[in-house]
């Protein structure tokens, strides 16, 4: 089966930060799960680059609007090697490509007869590229997100006919209650919709950074119309020669923050309903990450946490595992040094990392290294066969963190079996070395099941504990092995030589 996931693009006006650090992780650890389970698949990320706040930016540092785009857009192409983040192409909407795909469907919505010319008036946030309702602004006209003030625009331009989508909308949510997820973003979107929808400007007269409307050139493309088509020019020209659509069209699911929520739960099928495409099977709204005060993240209020400096302390794997536990995925919630250092610690250090080491040095003093080809304790088999399937019914409906909590039972789980077991008791009994060879056969199998299950989350980490087992063929990494082998021959590892395996997670303080 084919699997199409996608992250916004992000602005390249500003670094990247943690929110976009987030959601492409969050995507990834989509991306990763479904490749094992055999789909084909397609992740997809990238940069918008058009637009008021990209050309205010350039203007103010005196570049030119390509010049800072490039600049940044190289920041955030870098930025995905260094989360791990295994997307299959990267979209620039500067890219000619691009241009040209967007001016084709955009000539299409025109043709179709729902564009129009008009004047707007309103209240604009240059920061969002918006005009915003009276009902969004915050008292004194300022944007609810921002919180700057708005300016006052009106503007001749071409309009979207938004309006003419309120029943083709509605009927969209009524017949499809879990499009959008979680629940509650979706009665969001709706009561929106429900409220009236206006028609909404299309074109920009002002300004030349942008794709330009084919039917007036003196225009370009309202930068929210360019961008939100990237999911569809990408699979265009991402492969030279190929045209991925028709594999990949409609997305699977495509990832986003509920500060985006109108544009890709409103005007984003609207817009497909328009063009004659199919809108995408799932749309996933996460919430925002917090400073640790509970407040929102902001530099003046120094309660930003550096994805940087997360990285560099206690690495790619360990800000991956944090932002995945942290905060329940779909919900707000804060984050913060403190709480980076504690689970580190309590969960990684203390719990898988100390499993994995006392598994293999137990496996090494008491069995030279050798994995026993012995029974498995059957309530153990019992407790770890279903975790995978129970994972892919929680990732289908994009529970993250639901997903990784059933994984970090297992984990508890097997350091209890330790104890329970005390199997430095059994070893000094040569009367119970069976009882010794199910403790340690169980263990290996326990802890290889798990590094499979986990490996969307820490690709890196579990790449080591599976190497050390091993399982270095793509077929060990397959979601299909992360069940207990025959429960008397002993596990899949029986026999099994283990390799030395260096320290998971150092231990920091
Ligand atoms: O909106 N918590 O780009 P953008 C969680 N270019 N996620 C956060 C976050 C936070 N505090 N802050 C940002 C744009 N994000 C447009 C999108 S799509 C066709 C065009 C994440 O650079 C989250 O995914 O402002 C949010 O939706 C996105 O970054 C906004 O990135
Ligand atoms: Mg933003």
């Amino acid at each position: 089966m084919a699997y199409y996931v996608t992250t916004p693009i992000y602005y390249v006006n500003a670094a990247p930060h943690l929110g976009h650090a987030y959601t492409t992780i969050a995507a990834d650890v989509l991306a990763r799960h479904m490749r094992q389970r055999g789909e084909e698949v397609f992740f997809l990320t990238g940069t918008d680059e058009h637009g008021e706040p990209v050309a205010q930016a350039a203007d103010a540092e005196g570049v030119t609007p390509q010049e800072l785009a490039d600049r940044n857009a190289e920041r955030f192409r870098a930025l995905m090697p260094i989360l791990n983040v295994s997307n299959d192409y990267f979209i620039r909407t500067s890219d000619p490509e691009h241009h040209a795909r967007v001016q084709e469907i955009l000539q299409r919505v025109y043709d179709a007869g729902y564009v129009y010319e008009g004047t707007y008036e309103g209240w604009y946030c240059p920061r969002c590229a918006d005009f915003k309702g009276e009902a969004e602004m915050l008292p004194g006209h300022r944007c609810p997100i921002h919180e700057i003030e708005l300016t006052r625009e009106a503007q001749e331009n071409w309009f979207f006919a938004l309006s003419r989508f309120q029943e083709p909308l509605e009927r969209l949510y009524a017949e499809r209650p879990e499009w959008v997820l979680p629940r509650a973003r979706a009665n969001e979107a709706r009561a929106f919709i429900a409220s009236g929808l206006q028609d909404v400007s299309l074109t920009r007269p002002a300004l030349r950074w942008g794709v330009t409307v084919p039917w007036d050139p003196e225009q370009v493309f309202y930068v929210w119309f360019d961008a939100l088509l990237n999911y569809v020019t990408a699979l265009g020209f991402a492969q030279p020669g190929s045209d991925l659509s028709e594999t990949f069209w409609p997305a699977s699911v495509q990832i986003i923050g509920k500060d985006i929520l109108k544009f890709h739960t409103v005007y984003w099928p609207a817009l497909l309903f328009a063009a004659g495409l199919e809108v995408p099977q799932r749309m996933f709204v996460h919430g925002f990450l917090l400073g640790g005060d509970g407040r929102k993240m902001s530099k003046s209020l120094g309660n930003v946490l550096d994805p940087f400096a997360v990285i560099d302390r206690y690495g790619t794997d360990a800000l991956r595992f944090y932002l995945s536990r942290e905060v329940t995925f779909g919900s707000d919630g804060p984050v913060s040094d403190e709480t980076v250092d504690t689970r580190y610690h309590a969960e990684l250090v203390n719990e898988l990392g100390n499993l994995a080491s006392r598994t293999l040095a137990m496996v090494d003093r008491y069995r030279a290294g050798r994995v026993p080809a012995a029974a498995l304790d059957s309530a153990l088999a019992e407790d770890l066969d279903p975790l995978a399937p129970r994972v892919c019914e929680l990732l289908d409906g994009c529970e993250l963190s639901i997903a990784l909590d059933e994984i970090w039972q297992r984990v508890r789980r097997l350091n209890r079996y330790v104890e329970e077991r005390a199997p430095w008791a059994q070893a000094k009994d040569p009367a119970r070395a069976g009882e010794l060879n199910t403790t340690l056969a169980t263990l290996v199998e326990g802890l290889r099941i798990v590094a499979v299950v986990l490996h969307p989350y820490m690709p890196a980490a579990t790449r080591s504990l599976l190497d050390a087992l091993g399982e270095r063929a793509p077929e060990d990494l397959a979601l299909s092995a992360a069940r207990c082998a025959s429960s008397d021959g002993g596990g899949r590892l029986a026999e099994r030589a283990l390799a030395p395996l260096a320290q998971l997670f150092p231990r920091l303080r």
